[in-house]
């Protein structure tokens, strides 16, 4: 018999829920970004967990019904609960909580960083591990050996900034809106990477990423060359980013015997870095593979994703399990 397992995503500025029937067919996949962040130049956690208040269930009842389903054929529940923004966690997470509850299913309590993982499987549904993933988020940038389903070995991680914030402030610091990161890539495709930026951590053989020096060097090159094309500062800034991005999965396979490269993540969607990391892919003889822009981003089909695999593993969460603001996958304690 199918299983019908609904997804709660509220870890920062989407409210989101989907329902997945069995481990990969999304039946349902909403997603509200909110807006109201815009004006600030970045998310405001106050003003985020309101907005999930408002929104989470209208959106949990439009993905119940987009699925063609009612409440009272789901099989299970899966929510983030860590890493995130406390306040915004704390919406979708008791609210997942109080669902399971009253309909006497199992509740599951997701890693946020599991999910961007498990978006790889629902774009590609016979994927097996072993595989190195790197997930490219506004708040992570990890490189993980995935060893077998939600058991993951650290590479590296970011530093700094992540791979996403820093593409969002580069795009503030060339007056776009936030989440600036797709918008960045917009303009660069109308610039030339002229300028050269300098890509950090070259010259070591460090897993480990770092972004904020790139940041800064554009912001000084602004200052320092007024005139200066946007697009060009753009797509220069792109390319030293998808270097750093490129020069560790490349550090990676040569330091491990894996043969497949999942990148995840909202940065994932970035089309620059998925046609470089492919023909990276070529050349070094490694499978690439790459979840569809709307499961690269925030969503709640890759927390029921997830939620499914660890119920099957590890059997329901505790209803009193915490809402974490940190949380790496390596102490994958939910
Ligand atoms: O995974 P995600 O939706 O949320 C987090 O878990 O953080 O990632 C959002 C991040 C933002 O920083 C956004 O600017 C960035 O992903 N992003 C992009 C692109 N689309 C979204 N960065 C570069 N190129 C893109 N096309
Ligand atoms: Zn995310």
């Amino acid at each position: 018999m199918s299983e019908f397992c609904l997804g709660i995503e509220t870890s920062c500025d989407e409210t989101a829920a989907s329902v997945l029937k069995d481990q990969t067919t999304v039946l349902s996949n909403i997603v509200s970004s909110q807006f109201v962040h815009s004006r600030y130049g970045g998310v405001v956690p106050e003003l985020a967990a309101r907005a999930h208040i408002q929104l989470i269930v209208p959106v949990t009842k439009a993905a119940v019904e987009a699925a063609g389903l009612n409440f009272s054929s789901l099989s299970c529940v899966a929510a983030t609960c860590a890493p995130g923004l406390l306040g915004a966690l704390l919406v979708g997470l008791p609210f997942a909580k109080a669902l399971s509850y009253s309909l006497n299913i199992p509740f599951v309590g997701v890693n946020h960083l599991e999910g961007h993982i498990f978006a790889l499987r629902l774009e590609h549904p016979q994927l097996s591990p072993p595989f190195l993933a790197a997930v490219l988020s506004g708040g992570h940038t990890e490189l993980l050996e995935v060893k077998g389903w939600c058991c993951y070995r650290q590479l590296g991680s970011t530093l700094d900034d992540a791979a996403g914030e820093a593409f969002d402030k580069v795009a503030k610091l060339l007056g776009l809106p936030y989440p600036g990161g797709a918008l960045l890539e917009e303009l660069a495709r109308e610039g030339k990477p002229t300028i050269r930026f300098p890509v950090p951590l070259q010259n070591t053989d460090t897993m480990d990423f770092s972004f904020s020096g790139l940041k800064t060097a554009v912001l000084y090159y602004r200052r320092d060359h007024p005139d200066a094309r946007h697009e060009d500062i753009a797509a220069s800034f792109q390319e030293a980013a998808i270097s750093e991005v490129t020069n560790r999965i490349t550090r990676a396979i040569a330091k491990t015997d894996l043969n497949t490269v999942g990148i995840s993540g909202g940065v994932a969607s970035n089309q620059v870095l998925r046609d470089r990391i492919s023909l990276l892919g070529k050349k070094y003889g490694f499978r690439f593979l790459v979840p569809r822009p709307e499961f690269c981003t925030d969503n709640a089909a890759m927390i029921a994703a997830a939620g499914i695999e660890r119920l099957k593993l590890f059997g329901p969460s505790r209803l009193n399990i915490p809402a974490r603001a940190r949380s790496t996958l390596a102490d994958n304690s939910v």
